[in-house]
């Protein structure tokens, strides 16, 4: 595997736990919502992780958004670098959590929890979504509501985009004005998910992508099978995509 060394241009604190990076770094192919593997050298070793791309294709400057797991090997130590810091970027950016593998339908419904939300910037800065769906529903799910980040670019892309963008949030931990309380899969089963996106969430109409905890994936997998909505394959085309973080 070859590596590519980028720089950091911009490092943003969101909470004491949650950091976005922004590198410049030699030209790299991707589509909007794969991942790449991101490394620093510890004592000798060079420890890598996958992390999503935030920014879309046609962005030189690479963003990742990274939550701290503080005993982790990697995202305490990327939350300190600082502008100047050398980040190591893997040359082969992969996934399949990506527009070109999702059927045609009326509604994109894009679902997340925590860091899971990058993989979605990424596909709602390009012009695939607002061509092949008439509407798209970004879902982001977290603790708490100090955690709703992106939340200026989320209102730009809903200024530029109008109607067709429709934005939910999920707070678990705490009474949040706005948002929905408690987890996706139980606002799935009740239809308030449906409700605060005022769009049907049916076989018929629409194409979910989901991702951050695996536990949500496997729960919201269960709500949608309910609702008549299977696991897409190549094979055997269905309706949901997933990309577990861990
Ligand atoms: C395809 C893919 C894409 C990913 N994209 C991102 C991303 O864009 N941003 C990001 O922060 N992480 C992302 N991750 C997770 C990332 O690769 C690391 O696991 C994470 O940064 C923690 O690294 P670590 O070495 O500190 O701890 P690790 O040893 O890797 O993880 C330890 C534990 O931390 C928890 N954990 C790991 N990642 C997360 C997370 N994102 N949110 C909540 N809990 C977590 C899990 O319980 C895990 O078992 C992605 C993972 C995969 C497989
Ligand atoms: N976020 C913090 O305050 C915080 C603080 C210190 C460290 N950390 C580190 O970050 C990691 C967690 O980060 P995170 O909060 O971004 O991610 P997370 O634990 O995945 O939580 C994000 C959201 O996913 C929800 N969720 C969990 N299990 C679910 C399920 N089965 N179905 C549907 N939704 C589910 C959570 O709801 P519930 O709240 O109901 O579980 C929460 O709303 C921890 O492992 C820890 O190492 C986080």
């Amino acid at each position: 595997m070859s590596w590519l060394t980028g720089r950091i241009v911009d490092n943003r604190v969101w909470t004491e736990t949650l950091f976005s990076l922004r590198v410049e770094a030699p030209e790299l192919a991707f589509q909007a919502g794969q991942f790449v593997r991101i490394a620093l050298d510890v004592d000798g070793e060079r420890v890598a992780r996958a992390f999503s791309f935030v920014n879309p294709p046609a962005d030189p400057v690479l963003e990742f958004y990274g939550v701290i797991v503080p005993e982790g090997p990697l995202s305490p130590r990327l939350a300190r670098l600082r502008v100047g810091d050398a980040l190591h970027i893997a040359s082969n950016p992969a996934g399949f959590l990506v527009l070109r593998e999702v059927p045609d339908a009326r509604t994109l419904w894009l679902l997340s929890t925590g860091t899971g939300i990058a993989p979605f910037l990424s596909i709602l800065r390009t012009e695939a979504p607002w061509q092949r769906f008439r509407e798209v529903v970004l879902v982001h799910a977290v603790r708490h509501a100090r955690e709703l980040a992106y939340r200026d670019m989320i209102s730009a892309l809903q200024k530029q985009r109008g109607p067709a963008l429709r934005y939910v949030a999920v707070v678990s931990r705490e009474a949040a004005p706005g948002a929905l309380a408690g987890r996706i899969p139980a606002a799935i089963g009740d239809g308030r998910l449906e409700a605060a996106a005022g769009a049907r969430l049916s076989a018929e109409t629409s194409q979910v992508l989901l991702c951050g905890n695996p536990d949500m994936l496997k729960d919201a997998g269960a709500a949608l099978a309910e609702r008549g909505l299977r696991k897409h394959r190549r094979r055997a085309p269905g309706h949901v995509i997933t990309e577990s973080f861990w």
